[in-house]
Parts: C-alpha cells; sequence; structure tokens
C-alpha cells in the first residue's frame, strides 16, 4: 500500500493534512519531525513526504528541522508554509519576514503551469497564514504563484518532485487545495487510491482472528462512537471469546444505558456486561463541586469497576481498547496546555495482569472511525451520534452531583435534544445539549412565586472541536425546547441560552 509520510513541524493544520491524504484514499502518517531519520523514510517505503507547517522561523535557534537529506532521497516532497520555508533554508535559499507584511486568511494568488498545479485555474483563492516568506528559492528552482504581496506564494524543481507552497492547499477555503493534493498525490508520487474503510475492516477482522485466536479479550465499551466500533470489529473476529464491560456510572443521557445494552447485546449479539455503578459513583461525587477533582474521581472509580468485573472473570489475556489515531500521533509540538483532563473511558487499569493490548483503531481518525462503523452495520444513530464527554453530565451539572440534579438535567437535554433533531440532519450542530446551572431564579406559575433553578442550552458548530462557533439555532426551536423545559421539568423556572464560542469559552461549562 502506498503511504504519505506528514512530517510534523507543529502547525495547526498538521492533523488536518493527513486527513485530507487520507481522504483521498492514499494512506498518510503523521511522524514528529525529530522522529524518524531519512534512513528509516526509506527503510519503511514511504511514496511522497510532506513537510507541514510549524510555528517558528527557520532561523530560530530552536527552530524544528529535518536534515537536507530528507529532501534527495529520491521521494517526492511537498513542504507546506513553514515546510516551504524550511525547504529552501535547508538548500541555500534565503526565507525571512516579508516587507509588506503577514499575510492571512483568503488571498488571491497567480499560478503558473506545473504538475502541482495541473486543472487550477490561473487566478484562485489560497488560504494564507505566514509572516515569513522565501525571499530567494535555491538554485535549479523556479517560482510558480506569486500573491499581490508576496512574490514567492509557491516554487518547485520539477525534475526532483520538490514542491513548495507558501499557503494551505488542505484548509477547505484554498479553492483549488483538494486538486493540489490529489496532483501531488497521483501525479507526482503516483499513489493509488487503495485506503479504503471497506478493506480495513475485512483485513483487521482477518488479522485479529489470526492474532487473537484461542484468546479471551476484555474490552470497557462505553457506547461511544471508538469503543462501539472497536467492540463490533472484534466481535466479527473472535465473537463470543470477546467480553465488554459496560460501566453505567449513572451520569448518562437518558435512556441512554438501555439504548447500548439493547443495541449491543439485543442487536449485535455481544457478550456485555453491564455493571450498574450509580449509587457508587454517586456516593464518590458527593459534595464534590471542582470540575478536575470530579473527572480525576469519575476516572479513577472507573478503573476501580473494570478491575472489579475483570478479576470476577478470571484470567483475561487480551484488553482491548478503542484507541483512535489522533490519541496516539506523537506531534512536533510537545505538550501543549492541559486545559482540562479529558477523561476517557476504558483507561488502562494497572492493577490487572493482561499479557497485549489490542487496539483496532489506532490508525484510523474519527471520521474514519466511523465511517469503519457503517461498513460494519451499526446503527446511524450510533454512528454519527455527537460527542459525549466520558464523565457524561457530571460536568454538565455545576457544582455539587445529586441524583434529583441528574434526572432534571436528563429529562431537560431530551427535550432539547428532541427539537434540535426536528431540524434536517445538515442543520444540526455538532453538539447540542443542556447544562444545568447552580443558579436559582424567582418565576411565577400560576399565581404562585416559583424559585427554581436555571437550565442553560448550549449548541456548537465545529470542525475539530479546537475552536467552535455557538450555533445560530433557530428562535422557533429555541422557544419550543424553552417552553417545554419549564413546561414539563419540575424544578426548572428559567432557561437561558449560551451564546459564548470557543475560545475564550470551552464547549463544556466544566
Ligand atoms: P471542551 O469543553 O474542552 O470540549 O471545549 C471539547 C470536546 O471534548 C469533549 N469533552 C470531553 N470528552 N472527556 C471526554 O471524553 C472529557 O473529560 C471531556 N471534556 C470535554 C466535549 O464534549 C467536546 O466535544
Amino acid at each position: 500500500m502506498d503511504k504519505i509520510l506528514v512530517l510534523d513541524f507543529g502547525g495547526q493544520y498538521n492533523q488536518l493534512i493527513a486527513r485530507r491524504v487520507r481522504e483521498k484514499q492514499v494512506y498518510a502518517q503523521i511522524v514528529a519531525y525529530d522522529r524518524i531519520t531519512p534512513e528509516q523514510v526509506l527503510a519503511q517505503g514511504y511514496t511522497g513526504i510532506i513537510l507541514t507547517g510549524g510555528p517558528n522561523s527557520v532561523y530560530a535557534p530552536d527552530a524544528p528541522r529535518c536534515t537536507r537529506d530528507m529532501l534527495t532521497l529520491g521521494i517526492p516532497v511537498l513542504g507546506i508554509c513553514y515546510g516551504a520555508q524550511l525547504m529552501a533554508y535547508l538548500q541555500g535559499g534565503e526565507v525571512g519576514p516579508s516587507e509588506s507584511g503577514s499575510e492571512y486568511g483568503r488571498t488571491r494568488v497567480y499560478t503558473s503551469p506545473c504538475a502541482l498545479f495541473e486543472g487550477v485555474e490561473k487566478e484562485s483563492t489560497v488560504w494564507m497564514s505566514h509572516t515569513d516568506y522565501v525571499r530567494r528559492v535555491p538554485e535549479g528552482f523556479s517560482v510558480t504563484a506569486r500573491t499581490d504581496k508576496c512574490p514567492c506564494a509557491a516554487y518547485c524543481d520539477e525534475e526532483r518532485g520538490l514542491y513548495a507552497v507558501q499557503f494551505h492547499p488542505e484548509v477547505t477555503h484554498t479553492q483549488y487545495g483538494g486538486i493540489m493534493l490529489e496532483n501531488f498525490l497521483f501525479s507526482v508520487c503516483g499513489c493509488a487510491p487503495t485506503w479504503r474503510m471497506d478493506s480495513f475492516v475485512e483485513d483487521t477482522i482477518a488479522k485479529y482472528r489470526e492474532s487473537l485466536a484461542g484468546k479471551r479479550v476484555l474490552l470497557a465499551l462505553s457506547g461511544g462512537v471508538d469503543s462501539s466500533v472497536a467492540a463490533v470489529l472484534l466481535h466479527k473476529a473472535i465473537g463470543e471469546r470477546l467480553v465488554c464491560v459496560f460501566v453505567d456510572h449513572g451520569l448518562l443521557r437518558k435512556d441512554e444505558g438501555d439504548l447500548v445494552e439493547r443495541t449491543f447485546r439485543g442487536q449485535f449479539g455481544l457478550n456485555l456486561i453491564r455493571v450498574n455503578a450509580e449509587s457508587r459513583f454517586l456516593s464518590a461525587l458527593a459534595g464534590v463541586r471542582e470540575p478536575e477533582k470530579k473527572r480525576k474521581i469519575i476516572g479513577e472509580e472507573f478503573i476501580r469497576v473494570f478491575e472489579e468485573e475483570a478479576r470476577r472473570l478470571g484470567k483475561i489475556e487480551v484488553l482491548a481498547q478503542g484507541t483512535i489515531y489522533p490519541d496516539v500521533i506523537e506531534s512536533g509540538k510537545g505538550d501543549s496546555a492541559v486545559i482540562k483532563s479529558h477523561h476517557n473511558v476504558g483507561g488502562l487499569p494497572d492493577a490487572i495482569d493482561f499479557d497485549e493490548l489490542a487496539e483496532p483503531l489506532r490508525d484510523l481518525f474519527k471520521d474514519e472511525v466511523r465511517r469503519a462503523g457503517e461498513e460494519l452495520g451499526i446503527p446511524h444513530a450510533l454512528v454519527w451520534r455527537q460527542p459525549f464527554p466520558g464523565p457524561g453530565l457530571a460536568v454538565r451539572v455545576i457544582g455539587e452531583i445529586t441524583k434529583e440534579k441528574l434526572d432534571i438535567l436528563r429529562e431537560a437535554d431530551a427535550i432539547f435534544r428532541e427539537e434540535v433533531e426536528t431540524l434536517d440532519e445538515k442543520e444540526r450542530p455538532s453538539q447540542y445539549f443542556a447544562v444545568l446551572t447552580d443558579l436559582h431564579s424567582v418565576g411565577v406559575m400560576g399565581d404562585a412565586r416559583t424559585y427554581g433553578c436555571t437550565v442553560a442550552l448550549r449548541a456548537v458548530t465545529t470542525d475539530d472541536f479546537m475552536t467552535a462557533s455557538w450555533t445560530h439555532l433557530p428562535y422557533e426551536v429555541l422557544e419550543r425546547a424553552s417552553n417545554r423545559i419549564t413546561n414539563e421539568v419540575a424544578g426548572v423556572s428559567r432557561v437561558v441560552f449560551d451564546i459564548s464560542s470557543k475560545p475564550p469559552a470551552t464547549v463544556e461549562w466544566e
């Protein structure tokens, strides 16, 4: 299978580059710039290399750099943004800040013919985000694009298969970005489009049927997309020998626990154990208000419950997890600041003695996991369900958690979701849910004064959840949701709509 190396210099779009390549059905792997040598690139049989963007100047003393040898392997290279500057720098070109200032956002570009721009109009729109630019291209290279501010927006040496673009072809705002990537993959590198989800599913089942022969496997099923797809995939490979433990921590949405049980035991015939641990989680959380503490308690409690179940089941050789590619990628960025400690249900319990780990999805991006799920026949609603945090409703009940508050939130949240789902699927936000604030306010019902709680409705639209805009939901949807929540859910006297985007707010309130 052809594969592309995405050499990561810490830019913000690096995962996007790999996703775009895979959308063209060519397998791509992201590797940090200092984790692979040119010899390894050759030995591992890469068909092409993409140098990513990055936040640095190539002249900065601690700038991330690969060696010049990376460009002389006889493997085509495409440098993007910082990657384009690095390519010039490594080969004796000159890079520096532009006299006419940085370029940011949609920009007109004028291209001249080369393999990369086959089928691209002479004048088009690209997405720019840079301060430095290539002032002088290295010997043997020619300039193939310019903008009004930047005299070198692309350059190449076609004979050696080296191409560089100052703009970002991976971003959808670049009008012909998809065509440029296709040109690089198929014309320049000569890749075949063989990375497909149906063959991934088939191959993975066959692989695990063999490697897990005779072994028992334990998997923590949360009902989320990743663990669900991993479970069904492994079930197809080893059947009954896959034991799924579903820890119901009592922090799930309305009827969710039953849905998980019905789908996976009923429809797919999975060997599923449901552990009802609501009271245990609620006592561990009693009196706790601080969000990070809640997350920590839930994470630890989850592992403990899971370990107890595992011990009851006797020796199990393999632990399976729904780890996906973004969890695995070693980014060139170093550790980014921890904003919230994302607790993923299914974290590795170290007190149980497993011989091996099975992670069937560790090479897949989220959208690929969903497509694999569809191949496996998992219901549409489950495969495309919106993200739900591992700590569940615990981070949507602000402040102290009680069963009563959880029940109020479950009802309000179900109503809000039902109303949003009257919209066409295409118009729905990426994520939408209710939050129970710890604010009480005065209301009036009949002739009586009430003093009830405040429910906040949250709806965001986003591609990647790193940034998100609040969704402009139709007033009718908000109105129906508000009316129904105040009428149907006892204890709620006020409903508000959250109009904060991320940043500065996060998607979840805690
Ligand atoms: P934030 O609130 O960080 O959320 O903007 C971004 C996305 O991550 C989800 N989220 C979590 N998922 N464990 C998870 O598995 C967590 O602790 C957690 N916190 C937030 C959130 O729902 C959104 O989709």
